[in-house]
């Protein structure tokens, strides 16, 4: 019986395309694969419809109590992704993804709307799941501020979302120094938004010029911010980072120094941020997040402590659960067992009672052996129980 997994990044809508489209850089990915898919929602609300349940179908399969999903710009396929985790029993902070310029003309919205939406879903979402008290239960659904990412926000937007931030003070989230033409963008835009600069700033001041850099933000990616200041300023505000460690492969071109993060006292979490990253399921990506760390390390030529690069499973383990969590300031409700906590849990199990769980359990394991071969072999296969505010919403598949 273990906590649940969390997934602090997954485009819901993107699972449609999961399992392809990874032949482009970000930019060129986004134009050709993504936003066309994205706009879709928009006309097709049956294809909202079956491509949202089957996400959330999929996640909660693979152990996931705990999704944070970018949606789409328009608000009514948002309210369907919210009816369905809602319905399936799933813990979700749903958000309306906000872009007001760089984007096509047929997929983005005037400054105004993109705050009039967001203030509409987070009004649905307190209405479909409540709010959260400082004594009662947590919601089932919570709502999140979603600027995409700079480039596609100008600094108006950027500066009402973080005004409706604190109003309402609920979660945001967006994408942080992802990929070294996105943080070039960033710098060139901001140079010309500031004026009177010589340079533009890091994608991490521009965030917290505008109020998004708090307690209650986690932000995508972040492999080219600054080790001395950006995650500095990161931590000084409690703003979390979600790895994508899979993602960061096609995308970043370069690896997230996780273990570092840690150890300097940045909150950080996991993330399959589908469908930039293919799999849908928390285990995989933690395991990704251990491949990555002994990429690192070898870049590194080695010369590096390898205390201060390298995860091994239970590094992994912690960041699919409790770093998830701690990243959403939600670690004394969810992401470990404590009485008064919500009952958010799996049972994995490395049993093979029908024949199907690629794991096999020998007389020379020990317990602890059983449950590294589950990090590290196990799949949905081993995921045999879910339960979400204690309540058993194990998908049933037919197969
Ligand atoms: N940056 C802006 N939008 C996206 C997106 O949809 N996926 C990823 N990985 N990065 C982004
Ligand atoms: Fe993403």
């Amino acid at each position: 019986l273990c906590p649940g997994f969390i997934d602090l990044h997954v485009h819901a809508p993107q699972f449609a395309f999961a399992g392809t489209a990874t032949d482009r850089p970000l930019l060129q990915w986004l134009e050709t694969y993504t936003f066309p898919t994205e706009r879709r929602f928009r006309e097709d609300l049956k294809y909202a419809q079956t491509v949202y349940h089957a996400v959330v179908s999929e996640l909660l399969a693979n152990g996931t109590t705990t999704a944070v999903y970018f949606a789409t710009l328009d608000v009514e396929p948002c309210r369907i992704l919210v009816d369905i985790a809602f319905k399936q029993g799933q813990r979700a902070l749903v958000g309306k993804v906000c872009m007001d310029r760089n984007a096509p003309t047929d997929y983005c919205h005037s400054t105004e709307q993109n705050i009039r939406d967001t203030e509409t879903l987070i009004a649905y979402i307190y209405q479909t799941a409540g709010r959260r008290t400082s004594t009662g239960s947590l919601p089932l659904i919570l709502p999140v501020i979603t600027p995409r990412f700079i480039p596609t926000c100008t600094p108006q937007l950027l500066r009402a979302l973080g005004d409706l931030a604190k109003v309402h003070s609920c979660h945001v989230t967006s994408h942080i120094s992802e990929s070294v033409d996105e943080v070039e963008w960033s710098r060139q835009l901001d140079q010309v938004d500031q004026k009177n600069i010589s340079e533009g700033r890091s994608d991490a001041i521009v965030f917290d010029s505008y109020g998004l850099l708090t307690d209650q933000c986690i932000m995508a990616h972040g492999v080219y911010l600054q080790d001395d200041s950006d995650w500095a300023l990161l931590r000084s505000r409690g703003t979390s980072i979600a790895h994508c460690p899979l993602s960061n492969f096609f995308f970043a071109g370069n690896v997230l120094p996780t273990r570092r993060l840690m150890q300097r006292g940045n909150r950080i979490g996991l993330a399959t941020d589908i469908a930039g990253g293919s799999s849908p399921s928390m285990l995989h990506s933690a395991r990704m997040a251990v491949v990555a760390s002994r990429a690192l390390h070898h870049h590194q030529n080695t010369q590096s402590n390898e205390d201060d690069v390298i995860l091994d499973y239970r590094h992994a383990f912690f960041l699919a659960t409790l770093g998830g969590a701690e990243s959403l300031g939600l670690q004394d409700r969810i992401g470990t067992f404590r009485v008064g906590m919500e009952f958010d849990a799996i049972i994995l199990s490395a049993a093979n009672q029908d024949g199907r769980s690629p794991i096999h359990v020998f007389e020379t394991d020990n317990v602890g052996d059983v449950f590294q071969k589950l990090c590290v072999l196990g799949d949905d296969r081993n995921i045999r129980r879910v339960f979400v505010q204690g309540k058993d919403v194990t998908v049933q598949r037919t197969r």
